[in-house]
């Protein structure tokens, strides 16, 4: 079974997201990353004998997407984040379509539809899709990681609205100043590129 690395994310200082939030929700994400890796050793261990074991094999085949979610989504979430603040190309096919789906606020943004999303109750994602049969973009909410999701729509922006990722910063009740945030800090070129990749 393959064995994953954690990656390295070339994050500058944000602004409204402190250096310790991160260093700690870099720490969160490399626990996805190790504990993907243990739960499939110790699975695949258990199938020596998957009779007698097959209910410890049950759940912790049941985990493994939880922990894969972990992983995956916040390496979508940190490279969001890397090389520090762009803007976005107004001229690039990324934002043609999203001006053609999405109205756009006063200042010209177009992620209201997240950030509501984000604002629901409860820990989870939120998550721009782009689905190339409808040729349209999506926009969902996965509880946890690994559940919610639009199945086979490549993820274009993932939003982590779970408490670890503002609590230190703005506390309980702080989500919205989060988001707005995440926001000011994110790199359009990343979201560009991975539209760029799947449209
Ligand atoms: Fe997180």
């Amino acid at each position: 079974m393959h064995t994953y690395k954690a990656k390295k994310f070339n994050l500058p200082s944000l602004e409204g997201i402190s250096d310790e939030s991160v260093k700690q929700h870099i720490g969160l994400y490399e626990g996805y990353v190790k504990n993907f890796n243990a739960i499939t050793s110790a699975a695949v261990e258990l199938m020596d004998d998957s009779e007698k074991n097959a209910h410890a094999i049950s759940e912790l085949w049941r985990r493994r997407s939880f922990e894969f979610g972990g992983m995956r989504l916040h390496e979508h979430y940190f490279e969001q984040l890397e090389g520090g603040a762009k803007a976005p190309d107004t001229s690039s096919s990324f934002w043609q379509q999203i001006a053609a789906e999405f109205p756009m606020n006063g200042e010209g943004q177009p992620q209201l539809v997240l950030k509501n999303i984000g604002n629901m109750r409860g820990p989870g994602w939120a998550i721009l899709y782009w689905d190339s049969v409808g040729r349209c973009f999506q926009t969902g909410f996965t509880g946890e990681q690994h559940q919610g999701h639009f199945v086979t729509l490549p993820i274009i922006l993932a939003l982590d609205v779970w408490e670890h990722a503002f609590l230190l910063d703005y506390g309980t009740t702080g989500k919205g100043k989060y988001i707005d945030a995440f926001f000011k800090n994110l790199n359009w070129g990343v979201i560009e590129k991975r539209f760029a990749e799947v449209r």
